[in-house]
């Protein structure tokens, strides 16, 4: 496979003093396993991840670790021009602190108030200035009305393909070695897999992006 893919990974966490931060438990899984497949399969993979204690095991994975969400967007901004695809399976932190506090924050008996502002949506942003030739698939981790929310998401991204897994699905999403998926695309529900290794869950996501690829550049 003569292509180059950027692919997002983990949770991000957002500084809140130098001893804590906003995190989730994303574990990274997931998106190292597309990476894994993707490079399986000879794709160039450029593998933004943030803090996980995973390792690759395919050397040709170039691989960022970043931090917080601000860190991965930078990177993602940066090497997405030069990628065939996206794959955003990251949790990315929604908010972040405005000021980041230079000493540990003492504990006190008074309630301690925390403001905090948006963080960049990186697959939005990718969605807006992505090119024909490029395949953008995002993720959707839901707990209610999943489906029509999942649909929304991938129109408001600009997505051509998201992935839904549910929350209320046993052995899905967040640090799970399996999960369970349902693809759409612009049209709607393309794929439903059953339970099964995550591993296994990235070969389905893998093929059903190059049969949207051909289907993209009118190779069908
Ligand atoms: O809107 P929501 O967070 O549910 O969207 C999930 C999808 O968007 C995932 O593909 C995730 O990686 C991506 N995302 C992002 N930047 C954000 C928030 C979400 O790339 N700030």
């Amino acid at each position: 496979m003569n292509k180059t893919y950027l692919v997002t990974a983990g949770p991000t966490h957002e500084k809140i003093d130098p001893v804590r931060y906003i995190g989730n438990y994303s574990s990274g899984k997931m998106g190292f396993a597309i990476a894994e497949r993707l490079a399986f399969l000879g794709a160039k993979v450029i593998l933004i991840a943030g803090p996980v204690s995973l390792h690759c095991q395919n050397p040709t994975i170039q691989r960022i670790d970043v931090v917080s969400a601000s860190e991965m967007y930078e990177a993602c901004l940066l090497h997405f021009p030069v990628c065939d695809g996206a794959v955003m399976v990251a949790a990315v932190g929604d908010f972040a602190p405005m000021v980041v506090d230079n000493q540990k924050i003492k504990r006190t008996s008074e309630n301690l108030f925390l403001e905090l502002r948006p963080n960049p949506d990186i697959a939005a942003t990718l969605g807006g200035i992505k090119r024909k030739d490029q395949i953008l698939v995002g993720f959707a981790l839901e707990t209610d009305s999943d489906e029509e929310k999942a649909m929304l998401k991938l129109h408001k991204k600009n997505l051509d393909l998201i992935v839904l897994n549910s929350l209320n699905d046993k052995g899905s999403g967040f640090q799970h070695d399996t999960n369970q998926i349902k693809i759409f695309d612009k049209s709607g529900l393309i794929f439903t897999s059953g339970l099964k290794q995550k591993l296994e869950i990235a070969v389905d996501i893998v093929n059903k992006m190059s049969e949207t690829e051909d289907f993209l550049s009118g190779r069908r």
